[in-house]
């Protein structure tokens, strides 16, 4: 178990380095406020946002009045807390290229007879950054047995990358210390899966390869990529989801149950999942895999991907990148031999949907013409929630009508109150020591080792992404994949 306390608001420092960023400023600070204004931060925790703006307190407080400010006002209780916020809030300049440089110096000062707070270094910045900075924190005496360090996904570009980082930050912090994030892990749904899977009997039994003919997990988004070309053309969707969310989602749905819900024995089973996967290489990456890259849509008013607004020009990489990725994945074990996994994620596609579809097998033996098997559906997002659909009768004399109806339990509507964003979760874990829901080393590496062949595959094939109009649901390949096998995508709004 964990030898931090456990309690919550224990007083801690938050440093995020890359505090000025994006993430930062639409995610994280969003999700520091709603704790604090929830009573989970304690009066003394700091938040010291690092970055390369120049800004000193004033101006960075200035900064989140103007720009987070807006974003959380219509959750109310503003006011005091508020300003008890703002007065958390502290810059520290760092030079240029992502070291600390007299950076260092002056966060040294500030952390000055704090050492035995919890100090939680949070690095919002890019991969390359993570072994400098974390050497930099160790050179200037900032690391404390009570510090914890939060890594931001993409974690490398491949097992090798991923390796390298991995050392260069366990060569300063142990295992224990280090939290590699995902944020679907802390989104309410993909909690919920653990509960309905391990606190209700019903399901487990029907839960393997006898009842579930194949399971489908789609992170479909409407948003393009403005303005991310420098990240995107490196990226693509297959390290950008695929290696983080969508995998540990199908964990999640595939895993053993756990002896306990505590930080082993949850990612014991999940990278358990990880190395039963079935390798896609040679020739059957072109069979189980499908890549593509949304050209312009709704009659050209939406830009494809190589006329995305952004700083800098299209290369030839972002002619080989893909904005839209699905693979047909097996799970090699006992429970699962011969259920395909088909995961899919997508940017500007017709709809902006999370879930994850259990589709059951038909009855052994249909005495009723016209129905169609059972399926699961857990919605992560938008308006959470789960449904089955059932078979019913419809209501009349005469001949007996069938017809699918959905058992439906929302979130918002049976609980009434607000669903708190990830991080708010993730944040909260960090700081009370609980690295349940992170990645263990082993899980990322695994995880990699998967991706890796698909993507040299890719890499090394003539071949571009297939492309697909804006606003559609990807190219036609990935209807294929599954029309091959006499199946489909799950495309019904709920
Ligand atoms: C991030 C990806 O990890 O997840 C983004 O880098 C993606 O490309 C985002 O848009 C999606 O997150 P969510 O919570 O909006 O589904």
């Amino acid at each position: 178990m964990s030898e931090y306390p456990t309690a919550e608001r224990q007083a801690a420092d938050l440093i995020i380095f890359g505090g000025t960023g994006d993430l930062s400023m639409r995610k994280l600070l969003p999700a520091l406020y709603h704790c604090d204004r929830d009573g989970r931060l304690a009066e003394e925790t700091r938040i010291i946002a690092m970055s390369r703006g120049g800004l000193d307190d004033a101006d960075f407080r200035g900064k989140v009045d103007a720009e987070v400010r807006p974003a959380v006002s219509s959750d109310g209780g503003m006011g005091d807390g508020w300003d008890r916020f703002v007065r958390r809030l502290h810059h520290v300049s760092v030079d240029v290229g992502g070291q600390a440089g007299d950076g260092w110096d002056t966060l040294a000062r500030m952390l000055a007879g704090h050492e035995d707070l919890d100090r939680v270094f949070y690095l919002a910045s890019p991969p390359m950054t993570f072994g400098p900075f974390c050497r930099g924190a160790h050179e200037a005496g900032l690391v404390t047995p009570r510090s914890r360090v939060v890594l931001e996904k993409p974690l490398g570009r491949d097992l090798v990358s991923a390796r390298v980082i991995n050392d260069e930050v366990g060569a300063i912090f142990d295992e224990r210390q280090i939290f590699r994030i995902d944020h679907y892990l802390g989104k309410e749904t993909v909690q919920n899966l653990l509960v309905l899977r391990f606190a209700n009997a019903f399901l487990e039994p029907i839960w393997n390869s006898l009842w579930i003919d194949h399971v489908q997990i789609t992170a479909a988004e409407t948003v393009g990529t403005p303005g991310r070309r420098g990240y995107y053309d490196h990226a693509g969707a297959l390290r950008d989801m695929v290696q983080n969310h969508l995998l540990q989602l199908l964990c999640l749905v595939a895993m053993e149950p756990p002896s306990r819900n505590d930080r082993e024995a949850v990612r014991d089973e999940k990278v358990k999942v990880l190395q039963s996967l079935r390798p896609i290489v040679g020739s059957e990456v072109d069979r189980f895999t499908v890549r593509g890259q949304y050209t312009a849509g709704a009659g050209a008013r939406v830009p494809g991907y190589l006329d995305e607004p952004d700083s800098t020009k299209p290369t030839a990489a972002s002619h080989r990148v893909e904005t839209f990725a699905a693979v047909r994945a097996e799970v090699k074990n006992w429970r699962w031999a011969g259920v395909p996994f088909y995961l899919r994620t997508g940017k500007r596609m017709p709809f902006r949907r999370s879930e994850i579809v259990i589709q059951f097998k038909d009855v052994p033996h249909a005495i009723f013409p016209g129905a169609t098997p059972n399926r699961l559906v857990l919605r992560l997002q938008p308006s959470e929630g789960i449904h089955l659909h059932l078979m019913a009768k419809e209501p009349g004399a005469g001949e007996v009508m069938l017809r699918p109806v959905p058992l439906s339990l929302s979130f918002a509507d049976t609980f009434q109150s607000r669903v708190p964003d990830a991080y708010e979760r993730l944040l909260m874990d960090v700081l009370s020591g609980n690295p349940t829901l992170f990645m263990r080393r082993d899980e990322v590496e695994a995880a990699w080792r998967w991706i890796d062949p698909i993507i040299e595959s890719w890499d090394g094939s003539e071949m571009l992404p297939e492309p697909y109009p804006a606003g559609t649901s990807g190219p036609a390949g990935a209807h294929e994949l599954l029309a091959r096998s006499g199946r489909a995508w799950h495309e019904e709004d709920l």
